[in-house]
């Protein structure tokens, strides 16, 4: 219940705790008294000042992630990530935090399986209208990863980001001692067979190396699962495949319906993923 996460949240202009307005789950406040109302949508919108020169997520991009999620496709993959989720939320009062969450489909996965507190970020406002309505048990904050996170340090048991940008520094900080961080990337050959056809961007060959590399100095990595999925897209999934990526920012809407009668009745597809379990590092004690 989002009554019973607000305490994990932090006011995003003076870090000082949030709670809601008496008597009622639209607004947030903090003892300084600044004051968050939610959007008619359900979610909170903590970007202040001048916000972020991000190109966030279009609704359009937000739509065929949606649709292609609703599908099934990469439910072996929601799976997947609530096992791996799955020693850490088992306590009563567990609580996770879904970075990059877009239109909450993996949070909801989880929250199918332990009824923790739920925080789910982003930066995208159109995705983040489809995560209320699909998360209305987590509090949904449109925010900016690359920022302080607005959340009390030690808050969370699991911080899940699932193709999304990473922030070592404060996952490791609001992460409890002996929390999770449990990270999805994508392998080389991930959807390889539709990249030419739909102008995806290819991946970057040194992406691999750089996840390990970049977590380094905050997390330990404790285990690393290889998941391969076969799958049998109907041309409507490709199309939103195409458009749900990061090449759908670039990509020429005009072209899609042309794009859609080119292509066969069904193109099997292999998604390759990497789900990785770090753990943070424990301060070192000064003197020891
Ligand atoms: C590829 S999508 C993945 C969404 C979701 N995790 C999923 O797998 O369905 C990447 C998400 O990261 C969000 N995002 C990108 N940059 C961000 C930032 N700086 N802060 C917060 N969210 C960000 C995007 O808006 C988008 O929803
Ligand atoms: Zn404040």
């Amino acid at each position: 219940m989002p009554s019973d996460t607000v305490h994990l949240l932090l006011c995003p202009v003076c870090r000082q705790a949030l709670s809601f307005g008496a008597g009622e789950l639209r607004t947030l406040k903090c003892t300084a008294g600044h004051s968050f109302d939610a959007a008619r949508q359900g979610y909170f919108n903590f970007l202040v000042g001048k916000g972020t020169a991000f190109e966030a997520d279009s609704a359009d991009m937000v739509a065929a992630r949606s649709d292609f999620l609703s599908h099934g496709h990469y439910d072996g993959l929601a799976l997947a990530i609530a096992d791996t989720a799955a020693p850490a939320l088992a306590a009563t009062n567990a609580a996770v935090l879904d970075a990059g969450t877009g239109t909450g489909h993996y949070l909801r996965a989880i929250l199918d399986r332990f009824p923790a507190s739920a925080i789910g970020l982003d930066i995208s406002k159109f995705a983040l209208r489809r995560a209320a309505r699909l998360n209305p048990d987590a509090i949904n904050i449109v925010c900016d990863v690359w920022q302080p996170l607005p959340l009390a340090d030690g808050a969370v048991d699991v911080v899940t980001v699932v193709f999304a940008p990473r922030n070592p520094a404060e996952f490791a900080r609001v992460l409890r001692p002996g929390g999770r961080l449990i990270v999805v990337t994508p392998r080389p050959g991930h959807l390889a067979e539709v990249a030419g056809t739909t102008g995806m961007l290819g991946l970057e060959p040194a992406k691999e190396e750089r996840l390990a590399a970049s977590m380094d100095g905050a997390f330990i990595e404790l285990a690393t699962r290889e998941l391969d999925l076969d799958l049998s897209l109907p041309a409507v999934d490709v199309v939103n495949l195409a458009l749900m990526g990061p090449a759908g920012h670039h990509l020429d809407r005009s072209a899609l319906p042309d794009l859609l009668a080119s292509l066969p009745s069904r193109t099997n597809v292999s998604a390759r993923f990497r789900i990785t379990a770090f753990e943070p590092r424990r301060p070192s004690v000064p003197g020891s």
